[in-house]
């Protein structure tokens, strides 16, 4: 297989959009209607349903893993792996199944990092952890986490190409929660498990 086919596959992969699809099996409405108008598993939580958000949590997780994951079963050495996952990533964040107009990539990215290096994930879980649950912003957890990942990638894999596509995937993270950013600086920003209308 050729690494354009291995990226093309991956993006398809990572432009399926749980946050529709689990809202869509437990008959919820289409989470780009309310909250922060984005799909991802903190704005399903906002509906109420804890199994709605788990489930797209899990789904837009995986699918950065598999894509990494598969890409190494199929013999592409770790810089096109990642690769890979960051396609993957990019199909969650550009999906061509909402127009272009997917999420902001967070459970994506932890999936891909998952892939990557487990420690490098479980680096930036715990930060995500600390830092969401601390001021209780899931977007806080997730600039933290992504300013994290490259360091802990530079630390544990040394300045490479795979750190430098660490950094790629981190920038485009942050640059999606440019919204977000605003609404923490304003102090306006929804909490975890908050209602439906922020
Ligand atoms: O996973 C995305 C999270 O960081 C922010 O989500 O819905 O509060 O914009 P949201």
């Amino acid at each position: 297989m050729s690494v354009l086919i291995l990226l093309v596959a991956a993006y398809l992969l990572g432009s399926i959009p749980f946050a529709i699809v689990s809202s869509r099996l437990f008959g919820l409405e289409d989470p780009r209607r309310y909250g922060s108008g984005n799909p991802g598993a903190t704005n399903v939580l906002r509906s109420g349903n804890k199994a709605a958000a788990a489930l797209t949590l899990i789904g837009d997780c995986l699918k950065g893993w598999l894509a990494v994951w598969a890409a190494a079963r199929l013999g592409f050495g770790a810089f096109e792996a990642a690769l890979a996952g960051i396609a993957a990533f990019l199909g969650h964040v550009f999906t061509i199944f909402l127009r272009f107009n997917g999420g902001k990539g967070v459970a994506t990215a932890l999936g891909v990092l998952a892939g990557i290096d487990w420690r490098i994930a479980l680096a930036s879980l715990v930060v995500w952890l600390l830092v969401a649950f601390g001021t209780r912003y899931s977007s806080a957890g997730a600039l933290a986490a992504a300013v994290a990942a490259p360091v802990a990638g530079a630390v544990l894999l040394g300045l490479g190409p795979v750190a430098g596509a660490l950094a790629a995937m981190s920038a485009v993270l942050i640059w999606r929660h440019s919204a977000n950013i605003k609404r923490l600086l304003a102090g306006t920003e929804g909490r975890i498990g908050g209602k439906k209308k922020v």
